[in-house]
């Protein structure tokens, strides 16, 4: 019988590792204090050159609760693995839960970095105010989010081959039954390599635009991470991908004519020299690539426009692209609106091309870093 840490290494080598036998180690483990792994740790035994978005168990998650006062105590590292919730706890009745997700790059020389993870937390903050539940501090998100990225080091892939995606999440895990906030929350982050997000890969994108289904609408939750705009999407995400489309496109929830954001990223147009997202009042969630884009095009002499884009201007576009933690900056190969496709021509002298090499000449660090964007983990 395998024990101890070395046990959990060994299961873990393999993302293939049955979840009973997971489960068994981690019972096995569950009262060791965790090993931070060490910056000459082997590994982790995958295939980097294959990674896509896909699920694989990594070795710890970071946990720490917070009860009436609103304050988060001090948070600690376990075991990857399942966790206890009440029936009745208030995430899974009421949908009270946010989530963040953010990413830790290898570099060439083996540093690992955060991109603008402060960003996250204060998303997070005001999610969590809206959502009426506690949030952690600046100092405690940042810091469990360093601390599952180095107990999670061996699973970081190497410079080029992705990235560590980490989950941060905000639940109430308080038991309630009628409809109120819960009494208890639960801050958790997990980790897991990614490499890219949509399964055609790097390929351009093919967009169907949404009349029905809508994502959002103003005095909703749109504009924060709630968990709870991501499942009423699924049912067209999975129509569209049915009929060989890469994702949906919606618009807006009163006017039905002006283009919001896209199940899983937001949305750019390119026309000439002047960058343009739609603007976000409530129903866009304002990502953290979105608005680095939107600087890093400034920079580069673009004009950058947030205002209401209606759908008929994609057809007029030179280009279009999408932004987001998970997918990236990627290039729109065609829409599909109301029966009509547009294409785009996909070139190497892309905008978005230009705007993605300097966002991960930044990340890698073969551009300086003028805002502080980036963050070393020690
Ligand atoms: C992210 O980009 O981090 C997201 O949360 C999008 C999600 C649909 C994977």
């Amino acid at each position: 019988m395998i024990r101890g840490a070395a046990c959990f290494r060994k299961l873990f080598q393999s993302s293939a590792v049955s979840s009973k036998v997971a489960a068994k180690c981690y019972t096995a483990q569950a009262a060791v204090q965790p090993a931070i792994y060490s910056s000459d740790e082997e590994s982790a035994d995958i295939d980097w050159d294959n990674l896509g978005f896909n699920l694989m168990q990594t070795d710890y998650m970071y946990m720490t609760k917070c009860s009436d006062d609103g304050v988060f105590r001090k948070g600690q590292l376990n075991r990857y693995g399942n966790i206890n919730l009440s029936p009745s706890a208030g995430v899974l009745n009421y949908g009270q839960g946010l989530f963040e997700g953010t990413k830790a790059y290898r570099r060439d020389d083996g540093r690992v970095f955060l991109f603008r993870p402060e960003q996250n937390a204060i998303r997070m903050q005001i999610g969590a105010e809206r959502m009426c539940m506690p949030s952690p501090t600046t100092d405690q998100f940042v810091n469990a989010v360093k601390q599952t990225a180095l107990a999670n080091k061996r699973w970081i892939p190497p410079s080029g081959k992705g990235s560590l995606y980490i989950r941060p999440l905000l639940i109430g895990t308080g038991p309630i039954l009628g409809l109120s906030p819960a009494p208890e929350y639960t801050f958790l982050v997990y980790a897991c390599p990614v490499g890219n997000y949509f399964k055609q890969g790097t390929a351009p994108l093919n967009l169907y635009v949404e009349e029905d289904v809508h994502r959002a609408s103003r005095g909703g939750a749109g504009g924060v991470k709630s968990i709870t705009n991501y499942a009423p999407v699924l049912k067209a995400m999975k129509n569209a991908k049915a009929n060989g489309y890469s994702d949906v496109l919606y618009l807006d929830a009163v006017n039905k004519k002006y283009i919001e954001e896209v199940s899983s990223c937001n949305i750019f147009l390119v026309k000439g020299n002047v960058l343009s997202t739609p603007i976000a009042k409530g129903t866009i969630l304002e990502g953290i690539t979105r608005k680095s884009i939107m600087d890093i095009a400034h920079d580069l002499g673009y004009t950058v426009e947030e205002r209401l884009i209606e759908a008929d201007e994609l057809i007029s576009a030179d280009e279009v692209f999408c932004t987001g933690t998970a997918v990236g900056v990627a290039p729109v190969g065609s829409i599909t609106y109301k029966g009509q496709r547009i294409e785009y021509k996909i070139s190497s002298d892309l905008s978005c091309k230009q705007f993605y090499s300097r966002l991960v000449g930044i990340q890698r660090g073969v551009i300086k870093d003028e805002r502080d964007w980036i963050v070393e983990i020690e």
